[in-house]
């Protein structure tokens, strides 16, 4: 038997955990996996919102009929068009003679762009807040363009007061058992909603408010995303934590190193700012080398600190590689609301110390600490001093915030 969970009695978890895709969008780590929810809503009409990644097909196709026997599927909400909700369209199709699509207009031009051939006798087109009655269940619709593409939505369903949300409140990571947040300890993917959020939504704040307040005044008992946890119980906290991200607000005292070394040199001013920070009493200090660890978790972790400090040797009179495409992405997503130290290392030309105050100068929104900190080799103790007194520039700044 496959397995499928109920999430009341009418609608079904018919989701799929991927433990074997290395990449999200070819580039994000899946290190834990990654789950393609899909809820069956079993009606007078019987109804599946959001689709899964096609090489998923198999699994979820049998999840299907394990649920419904030969019975038609009437209709498939397609929330987002992204293939790893819409990969599974084109064989549902085949399969269910009778199965419409529903999408807003967008959804269904963005499929035939992908190459689905979708007649119009096939597809159901909604508008905000349109009704589709599937019996007992009244479903509605919320537009939320670019939370993650234009053509994004949300299906509510009235009766029930279930949101299915798609990427908003998705988090990266398979559901290694229970599928509901009050059946697991969250922590691990309260980090990977935000890894999730920072790296696939981070960059669209303005369209994640306006979602937000849309669903302000709706009453919601669960929030089926499609991807990760279910929230039934911690509806409010993640409600709260959107709120925050999609503002660029930091949830949480703390800096965030990240340097870029080739011999040690900057690594080690690295490792001076941070005891210097840890001396002062901030408890969360978070030191990457941008070599080892992959971006996306740099990139999440710059999203919960208020703090931010960044160093790079010399290359080829520019930044040190691995440094340029984290910089290039946070000034992509425009972030802000952070303080911001600098420091490198020039040896006989510079570069990197440049790019990073080339970086600050586009950021109008981070608040830069002290001066930058250029050095010439190896650390010398005048040096380290000027170090130091950063490093207490930047804590001073922070618990100046304590409330
Ligand atoms: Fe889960 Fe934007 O795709």
């Amino acid at each position: 038997m496959y397995c499928c969970t109920k999430i009341n009695d009418d609608i079904i978890w018919i989701g799929i955990n991927d433990r074997k895709t290395e990449r999200f969008e070819n580039y994000i780590p899946l290190d834990n996996g990654v789950t393609y929810n899909s809820y069956l809503i079993m009606d007078e009409k019987i109804c599946i919102v959001d689709g899964v990644e096609e090489g998923e097909n198999g699994n979820f196709l049998s999840k299907i009929e394990a649920m419904i026997g030969n019975s038609p599927v009437d209709y498939i909400i397609v929330n987002h068009v992204e293939p790893d909700h819409s990969g599974s369209i084109k064989n549902m199709l085949k399969i269910y003679p009778e199965l419409k699509v529903v999408g807003n207009a967008k959804t269904i031009m963005m499929l035939k762009l992908l190459g689905l051939d979708l007649p119009d006798e096939r597809v159901v087109i909604v508008k905000e807040k349109d009704i589709l009655d599937l019996g007992k269940h009244k479903l509605t619709f919320y537009l939320m363009p670019m939370v993650h593409w234009p053509e994004s939505m949300a299906t509510y369903d009235i009766t029930d007061k279930v949101l299915f949300s798609n990427d908003a409140f998705g988090s990266f990571g398979a559901l290694d058992g229970a599928i509901f947040d009050d059946e697991v300890n969250t922590d691990f993917f309260t980090d990977e909603m935000r890894r999730y959020y920072s790296n696939i939504v981070g960059k669209f704040g303005a369209p994640v408010n306006a979602i937000l307040k849309k669903l302000s005044s709706v009453e919601i008992s669960c929030i089926c995303p499609s991807h990760g946890l279910i929230w039934r119980k911690y509806i409010k906290e993640i409600i709260e934590r959107y709120q925050k991200w999609a503002n660029m607000e930091p949830t949480k005292e703390g800096v965030v190193i990240v340097y870029g070394s080739m011999y040690g040199n900057t690594a080690e001013m690295a490792e001076i700012l941070g005891r210097e920070l840890g001396n002062r009493g901030i408890k969360d200090v978070i030191i990457y080398d941008s070599s080892k660890t992959d971006h996306s978790y740099i990139f999440s972790t710059i999203w919960k600190y208020k703090g931010l400090m960044l160093g790079s040797c010399a290359h080829n009179n520019d930044i040190y590689p691995k440094m340029e495409p984290l910089l290039h992405k946070l000034e992509n997503y425009g972030l802000k609301n952070r303080y911001l130290g600098i420091f490198g290392n020039m040896m006989w030309s510079g570069g990197g110390v440049k790019r990073i105050k080339e970086f600050a100068n586009t950021l109008t929104g981070l608040e830069q600490v002290g001066e930058p900190i250029e050095i010439k080799g190896h650390v010398t103790s005048a040096e380290r001093d000027r170090l130091i007194e950063l490093a207490n520039l930047m804590a001073d700044k922070l618990i100046a915030n304590r409330k």
